[in-house]
């Protein structure tokens, strides 16, 4: 097997590519990333130099690129995107370009081949916001952010190659992840990384908007079922199981630091915030041998340890960029924020 993976340099992509490094040695890797702010080759880099391990720096827009990269594959397993919701709502266009033109570049590259399968990576997120119940695979989409809208546009776009050219395309529609190696935008990482360094923790309105949460090692071993198992031409719920307010979250993440409480602050929403997400994961589990194996709690120490042994990856990341980026998301926020009340 020669397997193209898109985003491999990035926080699920990477560790994607870890575990096959582990546990499909005799697979050839290809890892085709552009390195946005998101992505780093340090991620991988202990990887490139094995024998059967290919990186490519390049855009999945880039047709070019892209037929470079895809050459002898046998299968594509797409983790690019524009991945964080807060900047889409500032800036749209990077999102409408990579998560949904960059998959149309990719199919169009896949079906002048004769290839196996082509997976594309999509997110909870495209059935919009569930009070109640758990979203099924055969639910309507309503995607609600300028992220989950492109996700959706991308997820559709594959599955229309399917009908109308027979290209075997398998979506996945997986909740939140969190895990090594996640870019501390993200709720789970930059919480866990102020909480290090005493640093307040923003949370968005009153903290009850509610989360299904995956570990990354469980959503890269679905990926990998469904991959060798799945015939082609479905979509697949992913889920963790743990479902959680995002003040549940915050206070695991304080308990596992050993920080406390004084360090929440309640901040002004984010527009458009979808109030739940959560799965029912029947199809996946019923159809494969996969099903998640990391509780919340084992996976919460594995990610803090991580996060508490890797400080310099964190901190040139914070230093950079995402400080700028920070500052204009969350300083004049966090001035107007208020605490949790004395209990
Ligand atoms: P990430 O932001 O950590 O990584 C994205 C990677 O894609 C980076 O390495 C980046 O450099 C690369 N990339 C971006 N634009 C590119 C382009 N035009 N060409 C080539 N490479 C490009 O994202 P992640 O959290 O690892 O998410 C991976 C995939 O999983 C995404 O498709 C995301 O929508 C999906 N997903 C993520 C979650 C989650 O909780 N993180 C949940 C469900 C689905
Ligand atoms: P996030 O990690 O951005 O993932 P998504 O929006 O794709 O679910 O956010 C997870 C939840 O945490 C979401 O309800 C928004 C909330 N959140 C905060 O309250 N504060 C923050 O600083 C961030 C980044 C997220």
């Amino acid at each position: 097997m020669k397997i193209l993976v898109t985003g491999g340099a990035g926080f699920i992509g990477s560790n994607f590519v870890r575990m096959l490094a582990a546990e499909r040695t005799t697979w050839k890797v290809v890892v085709l990333d552009k390195l946005t702010y998101a992505g780093r080759l340090e991620n991988i880099e202990d990887l490139t130099v094995r024998p059967g391990f290919r990186f490519v720096m390049g855009d999945i827009c880039d047709p070019a690129a892209v037929a470079g990269a895809m050459e002898g594959c046998d299968a594509v397993v797409n983790f690019a995107a524009e991945t964080h919701v807060d900047r889409s709502i500032e800036e749209a266009s990077s999102f409408v370009r990579t998560d949904v033109e960059g998959v149309r570049v990719l199919l169009e590259e896949f079906r002048k081949g004769d290839r196996l399968l082509f997976l594309q990576v999509s997110t909870d997120e495209v059935y919009g916001s569930v009070e109640t119940g758990y979203s099924r695979e055969t639910d309507s989409l309503c995607p609600r952010s300028p992220y989950s809208a492109s996700k959706a546009g991308g997820e559709l776009l594959a599955m229309s190659y399917h009908y109308t050219y027979g290209t075997p395309v398998i979506v996945t529609r997986a909740s939140n992840n969190y895990g090594p190696f996640q870019y501390p935008e993200k709720l789970i990482p930059l919480f866990i990384t102020n909480a290090l360094d005493g640093l307040q923790l923003p949370l968005y309105g009153d903290g009850l908007n509610r989360r299904d949460w995956l570990f990354v090692e469980d959503h890269c071993k679905a990926i990998l079922a469904v991959l060798e198992q799945s015939p082609g031409g479905s979509v697949y719920n992913i889920g963790g199981g743990f479902e959680k307010s995002n003040l549940e979250v915050t206070r695991a993440v304080l308990d596992s630091v050993g920080a406390g409480p004084e360090l929440i602050r309640f901040i002004e929403d984010r527009p458009g915030h979808d109030r739940r997400y959560a799965l029912d994961i029947g199809r996946i589990t019923g159809e494969t041998s996969w099903k998640p194996e990391t509780d919340f709690r084992r996976g919460m120490e594995i990610t803090v340890e991580w996060y508490r042994t890797h400080r310099k990856w964190w901190e040139g990341i914070k230093s950079g960029e995402f400080g700028e980026y920070y500052r204009r998301m969350y300083r004049d926020r966090l001035a107007r924020s208020r605490g949790v009340p004395q209990e």
